[in-house]
């Protein structure tokens, strides 16, 4: 994008493991590159976005977001496609931060920051991110007693590291998972875990006190008729034994957060969560809310969940994001923004995270490039801000800080 004597550019992440009332993301399908071209996206760029963005004030990001929410007003952007949007909007993000020589972050609106948003790292990949060689997705870490993004990132490098010697000392490593996370080469759910306690203790750390453990259960890619199917132990669980299987979990392993515990269509497995952990825990919604307001709102009065992810292409806009942030607030809910798992070298996620002042920062792991570029994103915007990491928050009702604390 052009304007006056700047340029900006944004791209777009996708997805492997989608809620089905997000945006899509728009490809040519066909033959080349397996379908995954984006030719028709590019050309809806440069053609039908090009004509209702060129001459708009790129200052009023509203106006630009609704001119593209006018293109395509369906929530799941069916016809322009979610790519296409999401890129435009950011781009015109980037473009107002470039001409008025300020951080992306200062563009939002959110003023100084007094906190940062706390990292959620993935340790160990699994899910659609590893082939379902195991079940649950993302086995991450949160540090807990770090100050500040330095010491989070020194901290969840050394849990990493640390879980590699475990592996190697098994003689079972082997690679990284789409998010950069270890392999699973685990024998069970409960395994993986009891490695994540192993590698906190080996990197000198304190499970629980020091460093927490965080789940992304991304449980609608496991519901199957009532219950759900954990193929990687050849069993199919009812919503209760599924339940009583997270709890356990919770009770041998500090876990402060689980994201989509049930499936985006499981409103009483979710509701029944929520009462469960929710006192204490974050029960994130990721398929289950699809960083939508009105969904947020919804889920929020029927006591589902107390915290939500925020993925900017899920929504289609920075406005609309934006939005989905401002209800997760009203409703005295925990806010984590979050990459994607087909991530790109873009860093707006840093600036997102910080600029809607975001609990919890999650960008898959500490190896991979797509994945660096976001901490280092981070620790270049702390550089300028001697501020601390947000407190972690307990469960869905203690976080209703705002950007100014
Ligand atoms: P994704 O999911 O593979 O759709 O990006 C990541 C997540 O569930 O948080
Ligand atoms: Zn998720």
């Amino acid at each position: 994008m052009h304007c006056g004597d700047v340029s900006a550019r944004a791209i777009a992440p996708a997805g492997a493991s989608r809620g089905s009332a997000e945006a899509v993301d728009r490809r040519d399908g066909g033959t080349r590159l397996g379908g995954m071209d984006v030719t028709e996206a590019v050309a809806a760029v440069n053609e039908e976005v090009r004509a209702v963005l060129l001459g708009v004030d790129v200052m009023d990001q509203g106006r630009a977001d609704q001119l593209l929410d006018e293109l395509d007003p369906s929530p799941t952007r069916e016809r322009l496609g979610g790519n296409v949007t999401t890129a435009a909007s950011l781009a015109v993000l980037h473009a107002a931060a470039a001409l008025r020589g300020v951080p992306v972050w200062m563009q939002l609106g959110g003023g100084a920051p007094t906190a940062l948003p706390r990292p959620e790292v993935q340790i160990i990949g699994g899910g659609a991110h590893a082939a379902r060689t195991v079940d649950v997705q993302d086995f991450m870490i949160v540090p807990m007693s770090a100050r500040n993004v330095d010491e989070a990132l020194v901290q969840a490098a050394e849990v990493y590291l640390g879980v590699g010697t475990a592996l190697k000392s098994r003689g079972r490593v082997n690679g990284v998972a789409d998010e950069g996370g270890h392999w699973p080469e685990v024998d069970s759910h409960e395994e993986a875990l009891a490695l994540l306690v192993e590698g906190i203790e080996r990197a000198g750390l304190i499970p629980g006190a020091d460093v927490a453990i965080s789940l992304d259960l991304a449980a609608s890619e496991l519901a199957e008729g009532e219950g759900y199917r954990l193929a990687s132990e050849g069993l199919w669980l009812s919503r209760a034994e599924w339940l009583s299987r997270l709890e356990q979990w919770c009770t041998e392993f500090p876990i402060v957060a689980l994201e989509d515990p049930f499936g985006e269509f499981d409103l009483e497995g979710l509701r029944a969560a929520t009462e469960l952990f929710g006192d204490s825990r974050l029960v994130i919604g990721d398929d289950a809310v699809v960083s939508s307001a009105e969904r947020i709102s919804e889920a929020a009065a029927a006591g589902r969940c107390n915290a939500a992810l925020i993925k900017v292409n899920q929504a289609g806009t920075v406005t609309a994001a934006a939005e989905a942030v401002r209800a997760a607030r009203d409703a005295g809910w925990s806010v984590i923004v979050s990459a994607r798992s087909g991530e790109t070298e873009d860093v707006s996620v840093a600036h997102l995270a910080v600029g809607w002042g975001a609990d919890l920062i999650k960008v898959g792991s500490i190896t991979r490039g797509e994945r660096t570029a976001k901490w280092n994103e981070l620790l270049r915007i702390a550089e300028t801000l001697d501020v601390p990491l947000r407190p972690m928050p307990a469960g869905g009702q203690t976080s209703t800080r705002t950007n100014r604390g």
